[in-house]
């Protein structure tokens, strides 16, 4: 088999403008950080697959990213995570949905790939973890139980919590942002896989179901593989993931499919990001937020999107 250069694109949320400068320094830091260690992981031969779940668990243990570690709390001050993991080269996907105390949510939807069962959720998730003999983990940060008890206190006006952890002096702007954690690889046998995992909208109802367990979310195929972030909703609502997906295995290039999708998505009001790889080594990202949180590695260099404008952008490196 013909070796390549492997390609990864890495994303922590997408939303309204950072609005702290210092922000954006931490936040670089570690996006480039986690996107170098798993280029490095797929340099050395690692298959796709293993190299989104070591990135997506590297994310997961960052308290500033709304997965794993960090995540937001629900309106009842609880933390249920989902995550969503498919290999594009069997076409095979797993999740799972709404799972607590677990370190990480990715290690479950990769436990279940070979599985007859595939997404798994609630008390399920709960007896799959047991089953894993996973140790308890807390993911509730000071942070977020904090920004949790400051929206007690407010009654619970807003309608979701902010996907970048701030800090004590400088709390996030609640209604600004959204997220999830996301990263995408192309290994060096040409082979794609993608992973998503989040702490889903925050002060959501009980019960409620994110995206990035869904193929609206999260999917991929020997073509394509791509992550979205956002209001899950919206995600669903334009079956986002696989729409993209569908056009790059239909014919259309990674640029068009960009295109189309984004402009339609704008025309409906939505608001999210996704990052994509095609099997031809296209690093692909767009989004109808302000911002969206991604990092990428061509092989030759590392790049960000950061400080890209604020409203509808799509672009292929
Ligand atoms: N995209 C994350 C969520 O809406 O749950």
């Amino acid at each position: 088999m013909t070796q390549a250069l492997p390609k990864v694109i890495i994303h922590g949320g997408a939303g309204s403008s950072l609005g702290h400068k210092e922000r954006l320094v931490t936040l670089r830091e570690d996006l480039h950080g986690i996107v170098k260690q798993v280029y490095q992981k797929a340099e050395a031969g690692a298959s796709a697959r293993d190299c989104v779940v070591f990135g997506c668990q590297l994310m997961e243990d960052s308290p500033q990213f709304n997965a794993g570690y960090g995540s937001v709390l629900q309106s009842d001050g609880q933390v249920r995570m989902s995550a969503g993991l498919m290999d594009g080269s069997a076409q095979r996907f797993s999740g799972i949905i709404n799972v607590s105390r677990v370190r990480h949510p990715i290690d479950l939807a990769a436990y279940l790939q070979p599985a007859p069962d595939r997404v798994l959720s609630d008390v399920g998730a709960a007896e799959l973890a047991r089953e894993m003999a996973l140790a308890p983990f807390d993911p509730i940060t000071d942070l977020r139980l904090q920004e949790w008890m400051r929206e007690r206190a407010n009654n619970f006006q807003s309608p979701m919590a902010g996907v970048v952890a701030g800090t004590v002096d400088a709390p996030e702007d609640l209604e600004a942002r959204r997220g999830t954690i996301g990263v995408v690889v192309l290994d060096m046998d040409g082979r794609l896989a993608v992973g998503t995992s989040t702490g889903g909208k925050g002060l959501e109802r009980l019960g409620r179901v994110s995206d990035s367990a869904t193929s609206a979310g999260t999917y991929a195929n020997g073509f394509a593989a791509v992550s979205c972030t956002g209001i899950g909703e919206d995600i669903v609502d334009e079956c986002l993931a696989s729409r993209i997906v569908v056009r790059v295995t239909d014919g259309m290039t990674m640029t068009a499919a960009l295109a189309k999708t984004f402009g339609e998505a704008t025309a409906n009001g939505r608001d999210f990001g996704a990052i994509a790889l095609s099997h031809r080594g296209e690093i692909a990202w767009g989004k109808t937020s302000d911002v969206l949180l991604a990092a990428y590695h061509t092989g030759d260099a590392v790049g960000d999107t950061l400080e890209l404008n604020s409203g509808t952008l799509t672009g292929v490196v």
